[in-house]
């Protein structure tokens, strides 16, 4: 048995209340054993049971549940930092996309890459992602963009989910964008994700959710009709890139197929975000991308006051969102998007849960959840996505087991 103590405010993050009601525990306490979490609680509360437990002290700072990134494009070949330049002096994704950039660039350099290359960058990050608190990473495949491909990253996906601490949930993103193999044959593209690679995918449990890009570069909103629900007839969540550039009827569509989430939203209409909150459909905002892309942030504030559930993610990927930053993210949720350091928490782990069907096993702190957190140097969770300290995270521990300790500090008995 395990007691982690000297804790200046535990953030359990439980679901009642609203998006801005994170359970803040001062002066708590955890107690955790193998993998679970046995009890949570103000330290002078601790049942005598539990007295006698090995202790951890937490330095007299803030714990929260391991943060969730629930929207990631993990493994990729190579970067695209030029276009980053090239969108500085004017020119638009779009274009950048148009004149050989973009996606099929990724999806060239993914191809070309060994598989232990792919392997190593992705557990790279990984780490870095375990250093700022992040223990559960939705992955998506999407730069394959051919039958080997696409199931080469999902298997890499459930490899590296064997072989380093995170929690891994591999989703698959073949309709990211029409491969220049398929350019005159939209038909025959369609026709291979959903009666070949589908099928395999479910029978190899290869992926828990299928994703569809639904934009006017991509895919058309009936396209991502027939590939979700196949999908879901299969046994996999259904989840949308949604009104991202334009606004294209994403969000009417996540309603109407009872998707776990819709992703981006940028250009979603006040309808479909009713229609969606109605629906219990996750809306995950990605600001990193609008910073990024320089696009109008998402007014996550009117969604939170329409009733929808509001997660936030990184979408880290080499295009829109090249950092895997998910604190920034937060940070940015509250100063372009006026969401609170509170409703952003609770947007990065127990909603950010529910975006992946995981809200019974992870994503808050709590008696009989997996003992997944974050030891943070600060007060609070305020003065934590304020000051966005580097090194702010001191330790993560997941699945009960320390995953990473900031150097000079070491969370041990
Ligand atoms: O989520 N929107 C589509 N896909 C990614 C961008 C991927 C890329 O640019 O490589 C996104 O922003
Ligand atoms: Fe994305």
């Amino acid at each position: 048995m395990n007691l982690l103590e000297n804790i200046s405010q535990l953030a359990t993050c439980r679901a009642e209340g609203g998006q801005a009601e994170i359970h803040a525990i001062p002066d708590g306490a955890l107690v955790w054993d193998g993998d679970a979490i046995h009890w949570v609680g103000p330290r002078g509360e601790l049942p005598r049971e539990y007295q006698g437990a090995d202790r951890y002290d937490a330095g007299g700072g803030l714990v929260i549940p391991g943060l969730v990134d629930c929207h990631t494009h993990l493994a990729f070949g190579g970067w695209r930092a030029e276009e980053f330049e090239q969108r500085l002096l004017g020119h638009s994704y779009l274009e950048i996309a148009a004149a050989g950039g973009g996606i099929t660039r990724t999806m060239r350099l993914t191809r070309a890459a060994g598989d232990d290359e792919l392997a190593a960058r992705a557990s790279g990050f990984l780490r870095g992602m375990l250093a700022l608190g992040v223990t559960t990473v939705e992955c998506k495949s999407g730069y394959g963009l051919d039958r080997a491909n696409e199931l080469r990253l999902l298997r890499l996906y459930r490899r590296l989910a064997t072989t380093q601490p995170a929690r891994l949930v591999p989703t698959f993103l073949g309709a990211h964008v029409l491969p220049p193999e398929f350019r005159d044959n939209r038909a025959g593209y369609l026709d291979l994700l959903t009666d070949d690679l589908l099928p395999t995918i479910a029978r190899e449990r290869l992926a828990d959710f299928c994703d569809v890009f639904v934009e006017r570069s991509a895919f058309t909103p009936e396209e991502a009709r027939r590939l979700l629900t196949a999908a879901r007839a299969l046994g996999l969540g259904a989840k949308l890139h949604a009104d991202q550039l334009s606004t294209g009827g994403g969000a009417e569509l996540a309603a109407e197929l009872g998707a776990v989430s819709a992703d981006h939203l940028e250009c979603a209409s006040e309808a479909g975000i009713a229609a969606m909150a109605r629906a219990g459909v996750v809306a995950v905002s990605l600001p990193l991308a609008s910073l990024y892309l320089g696009a109008t942030p998402a007014p996550a504030r009117r969604w939170i006051e329409a009733g929808a559930a509001v997660a936030v993610a990184t979408d880290f990927n080499p295009g829109s969102a090249p950092s895997y930053h998910l604190p920034f993210a937060l940070t940015l949720a509250c100063t372009l998007q006026r969401m609170t350091p509170a409703e952003a928490l609770k947007g990065a782990t127990l909603i950010a849960a529910r975006a992946l069907r995981l809200e019974g096993r992870v994503g808050s702190l709590e008696a009989g959840k997996v003992a997944d957190f974050a030891v943070i140097d600060a007060p609070d969770v305020t003065h934590w996505l304020y000051h966005l300290r580097g090194n702010a995270c001191r330790a993560s521990v997941a699945g009960g087991s320390i995953a990473w300790n900031a150097p000079g500090f070491r969370l041990q008995r």
